[in-house]
């Protein structure tokens, strides 16, 4: 920790055992060993060298939707880009230009703010522009890299690059670039309509979303949809609505979400999704493949 802290500005957060079920949606997790929020992408590119230099593991978090950590924690460096510096949206019609840090939420607001559309579908999404773009995140038939022009990202040498997306392979969920780059930023592209039309579509997809979705504590969809059927369908055909391990929960508005009912630990999480790919295989042949990442140790 000393060895980091000091080539940090005073202004970078630096905390030893930091709880993640703080950081995470489903509310649960061990501590980080150390968790950095830097206040620049200078000192950003520091934790990154320092990290690689010194072969200690670094997980970068985003608003932790999609996360699941394991009780034990997670060993090595956590970093978050919640210092506002990175949570900038500047609208350029037709251009949003957003940190990573920023909420998916306020760049849609953004937008339609300037009569721009084509990004109502974020919205609802609750994560930020970081790790949305990290997981190719999506809701409503749509997904972020639609609408992205460019990204700013930065390699384990704390270089910084921008890249074209008619360079970056992108598909379901999934954007290989991020395996070793970490997101700074996105230029996303809407296009000018009315704005009593932009907010026509975002109550749509918000009343979609009240309708069929938990609002307890989850991670979101847990499971990647397969081919053959929602994961969500599935799950409810399997009979599993309402299955419980310890405090971990399988919604009953929706199959795909498995919800924190106040107590659960990851462990919970981890033997109630276990059950659910098993009776997957057994009774349908389905391999259901996570969404959700899993950090951290047991
Ligand atoms: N369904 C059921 N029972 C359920 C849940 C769903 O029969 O318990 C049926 C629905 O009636 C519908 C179908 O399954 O016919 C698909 O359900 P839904 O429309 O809710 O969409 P989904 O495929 O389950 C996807 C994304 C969500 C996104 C919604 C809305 C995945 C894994 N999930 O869900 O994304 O919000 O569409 O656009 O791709 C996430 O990625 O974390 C996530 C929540």
């Amino acid at each position: 920790m000393a060895g980091l802290r000091r080539r940090l500005a005073p202004d970078t957060v630096v905390r030893a055992g930091e709880p993640m079920a703080a950081h995470t949606t489903l509310r649960v997790g061990g501590p980080a060993e150390l968790y950095v929020e830097p206040a620049s992408e200078a000192d950003l590119a520091q934790v990154v060298r320092f990290c690689r230099d010194h072969t200690v593991p670094l997980l970068v978090l985003g608003r932790g939707s999609n996360l699941l950590v394991r009780d034990g924690g997670v060993r090595g460096v956590v970093v978050c880009l919640a210092h506002p510096g990175f949570g900038q949206i500047d609208v350029e019609p037709p251009r949003v230009c957003c940190g990573a840090g920023a909420r998916l939420k306020h760049v849609a607001h953004a937008a339609r703010q300037h009569g721009l559309a084509g990004m109502e579908f974020l919205e609802g999404i609750p994560g930020s522009v970081g790790g949305a773009l990290r997981m190719n995140a999506g809701a409503m038939g749509s997904w972020i890299f639609e609408v992205v022009e460019t990204v700013r990202v930065m390699d384990d040498a704390g270089r910084i690059a921008e890249r074209p997306v008619t360079e970056i392979a992108v598909a379901y969920r999934e954007c290989s670039l991020f395996r070793d780059h970490l997101a700074l930023g996105a230029v996303l592209k809407g296009h000018p309509a009315p704005r009593a039309q932009i907010e026509q579509r975002m109550r749509a997809f918000a009343e979609k979303r009240w309708a069929t979705q938990p609002a307890a504590p989850s991670a979101g969809c847990m499971f990647k949809n397969p081919a053959a059927i929602p994961a969500g369908r599935l799950i409810d055909e399997l009979g599993l609505k309402g299955a419980r391990m310890g405090g971990a929960m399988v919604s009953l508005e929706h199959g795909n979400f498995l919800v924190n009912t106040g107590a659960a630990t990851a462990q919970d999480f981890l033997e109630l999704m276990t059950l659910i790919q098993e009776r997957a295989r057994a009774e349908r042949g389905i391999e259901l493949e996570l969404e959700v990442q899993i950090v951290g140790d047991d």
